[in-house]
C-alpha cells in the first residue's frame, strides 16, 4: 500500500532520512538536511551512479568545482537571459505562484513552456482568480531564478550560485582535454550542489532551492553524431519511449532503438538513451512500468536543446515525474564561452585535420529526486506486519544487513554477536543491535530497508552458525559462521 504524503513525510522525518533544514527556527522553504540513513543512501545512489556512468568509457573522468561561478559563465551560457519562470502574483494579497504551475493545477492543462503573454491570456480567459483571497491576477511576470553572490567587501563585480552544475565542465572543457590526451569523446562528470530561487518549492525534496545533481557532459565531434561503435549491440533493445505523438494515449510505447534511429534521432544519442534506461532497470532496479523517456515538445525544451528527453519515474502521489534528462546542447554552451571569454573552444582533429568546436550530450540526474523516487517505490506499508517495509535493494540501501543477539542478558551469546559483527562490517555496511525484543529489532530493520538480519541464538554456541532473516520475505536460512561471509557475498551479488 502506498503512502499518502503525509505519511511519507512523517516517515522520513521519523526516520531521519531527510526533514527541513534550520527546522528549529521554523524551518526554510525549499531547503532539506539529509539525517544518517538519508545520507547513506544518497551516497551509495551517488556512487552506483558513478561507477555505472563512468564506467561506459576508458575517457571519462569525474571533476569537482566551485558552487559560485563568476557572472560572465552564466552570461555565456545564456542563463542570465533565459533562466526565467513565469510568476503570476496577486493584485491584492500577496500570494505569487509559478504561472505554468498554477494552470495545471487549476485547468489540468499543461503549460510548461509558454510565453508570459500566452499565460497571462490563458489565466485571463478562463477568469482565474487568487485562491487566497479571490481578488483578480496581475500578468504573468518573468523572475530569474539565479541566486546572486556579493564576494568581499565592497566587490562590485557579480558571482552566482551556479544553478546547474553542467556549466563547470564547460569551463573546464579545454584544460582537461588538453590534460586526457586530446581524445574525443571526452566525458567530464561532476556530482554536485545546483542553486535555483524556485518560486513555490514544493513536494518535498523533489522542488527545492538546493539541491544535488549529478551530470555527466559528453564531448563528442559533431560529424560522428551517427555513430557509436556498440550501436549494434543494443539495437534491438526495447525502450519505454512516450513522444509528443503519444501523448493522447498517456501510454509509454516500447520501441527499439533501431525504431528510433528510423524515426531520425542519432545512434550516439539512442545509444545513450538505452544505457539511462539500463541504469534504471538494472542498477535501480526498477520494474519497466515505473519507467519511461518522455520526450518534450519544441516548445518545453530548454533553450539550449536540440533534442530533449525527461527520464521520468511513477510515484505513488504524483504520477511520472521528471529525475532527469538526456539533453543534446550542440555547442550552444561552449560556442557561448568561445564568444565571452575570447579562448577558442575548438580543437584539431589531428587524423583529418578537421578544426571544430565539440558538442555536448548531457546526462542529467537530480539526485535528491533519485532518492525520493526510489524511496517511494520501494516504500511499503504491509498490513501483516503492521509497519512500514522498504524494499530497497541491496546496494543502495542505507545498511545491507544488522546482528542481532536473541538476547543481551547471555554474556557467551553476546561475546559470539559482536565475533561475527566484527568480521561482518569490515566487508558489508552493517550495525549491531541488542536492544529491545528480536521482532522489534527486526521491525526497525524493516522500516530502514535492511536486507538481511544476521541472528545469533541459543544454538549458534553448539552448531557454530547464524540464521539469516530476508527482509522481503521474512524467510531464514541457517549458516555455519565459516561460511557466513561468502553467503552474504553471493547475496550482494545475486543480479550480477
Ligand atoms: N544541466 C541540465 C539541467 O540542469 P534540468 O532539467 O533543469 O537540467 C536536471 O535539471 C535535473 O535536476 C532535473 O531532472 C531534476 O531531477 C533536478 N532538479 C531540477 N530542479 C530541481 C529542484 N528545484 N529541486 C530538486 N531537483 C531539481
Amino acid at each position: 500500500m502506498f503512502p499518502t504524503i503525509p505519511e511519507f513525510t512523517a516517515f522520513c522525518k521519523k526516520k531521519g532520512l531527510f526533514y527541513p533544514s534550520s527546522e528549529i527556527y521554523g524551518g526554510l522553504a525549499g531547503l532539506y538536511d539529509y539525517g544518517h540513513l538519508g545520507t547513506k543512501l544518497k551516497k551509495n545512489f551517488e556512487n552506483l551512479w558513478r561507477n555505472y556512468f563512468l564506467g561506459l568509457d576508458d575517457n571519462y573522468f569525474e571533476i569537482e568545482t566551485a558552487n559560485i561561478m563568476h557572472e560572465k559563465v552564466f552570461e555565456a551560457s545564456g542563463h542570465l537571459k533565459n533562466f526565467i519562470d513565469p510568476v503570476v502574483p496577486c493584485s491584492k494579497c500577496a500570494w505569487k505562484e509559478r504561472a505554468d504551475h498554477f494552470i495545471q493545477q487549476q485547468l489540468q492543462k499543461k503549460a510548461e513552456g509558454f510565453a508570459p503573454e500566452e499565460l497571462t491570456g490563458i489565466i485571463q480567459k478562463n477568469n482565474l482568480k487568487c485562491p487566497q483571497c479571490k481578488s483578480a491576477l496581475k500578468p504573468v511576470a518573468v523572475m530569474n531564478m539565479m541566486f546572486p553572490v556579493q564576494m568581499g567587501i565592497g566587490s562590485t563585480g557579480r558571482a552566482f550560485l551556479r544553478p546547474e552544475t553542467a556549466q563547470s565542465p564547460y569551463v573546464n572543457f579545454k584544460l582537461q582535454y588538453e590534460l586526457q590526451r586530446k581524445k574525443m569523446p571526452l566525458g567530464l562528470a561532476l556530482i554536485g550542489r545546483a542553486y535555483r530561487n524556485e518560486i513555490s518549492p514544493r513536494n518535498l525534496t523533489l522542488r527545492q532551492r538546493e539541491f544535488t545533481q549529478a551530470e555527466l557532459q559528453i564531448f563528442f565531434n559533431p560529424k560522428k553524431i551517427n555513430e557509436h561503435p556498440q550501436f549494434e549491440a543494443v539495437k534491438d533493445y526495447q525502450l519505454r519511449t512516450l513522444l509528443v505523438g503519444d501523448r493522447g494515449s498517456g501510454k509509454a510505447v516500447e520501441r527499439t532503438a533501431q525504431d528510433l534511429l528510423q524515426l531520425g534521432w542519432p545512434k550516439f544519442y539512442i545509444y545513450h538513451l538505452v544505457k539511462v534506461q539500463q541504469f534504471y532497470l538494472e542498477q535501480l532496479h526498477l520494474s519497466p512500468t515505473q519507467f519511461r523517456l518522455s520526450e518534450l515538445s519544441t516548445q518545453e525544451k530548454a533553450f539550449y536543446n536540440k533534442y530533449h528527453f525527461d527520464i521520468e519515474v511513477e510515484l505513488a502521489e504524483h504520477g511520472f515525474t521528471e529525475v532527469g534528462g538526456v539533453h543534446y546542447r550542440t555547442d550552444h554552451d561552449l560556442s557561448g564561452h568561445q564568444r565571452l571569454s575570447t579562448q577558442t573552444m575548438e580543437i584539431l582533429d589531428e587524423a583529418t585535420g578537421e578544426k571544430f568546436i565539440p558538442h555536448v550530450l548531457e546526462l542529467s540526474f537530480g539526485v535528491d529526486r533519485n532518492v525520493y523516487a526510489l524511496l517511494d517505490v520501494n516504500y511499503e506499508y504491509s498490513k501483516e506486519r503492521d509497519y512500514v517495509v522498504l524494499h530497497l535493494p541491496e546496494k543502495l540501501t542505507p545498511y545491507f544487513c544488522a546482528v542481532f543477539p536473541l538476547v543481551k542478558n547471555k554474556p557467551e551469546l553476546v561475546a559470539k554477536a559482536e565475533e561475527v559483527y566484527s568480521a561482518v562490517k569490515q566487508k558489508f555496511s552493517c550495525y549491531y543491535d541488542e536492544s529491545a525484543a528480536i521482532g522489534r529489532r527486526y521491525a526497525r530493520a524493516d522500516e530502514q530497508g535492511v536486507f538481511y538480519s544476521l541472528t545469533i541464538d541459543f544454538d549458534s554456541l553448539q552448531d557454530q552458525a547464524v540464521t539469516i532473516r530476508n527482509r522481503d520475505t521474512t524467510v531464514q536460512e541457517r549458516v555455519k559462521i565459516t561460511r557466513l561471509l561468502q553467503r552474504l557475498e553471493e547475496l550482494y551479488h545475486r543480479w550480477q
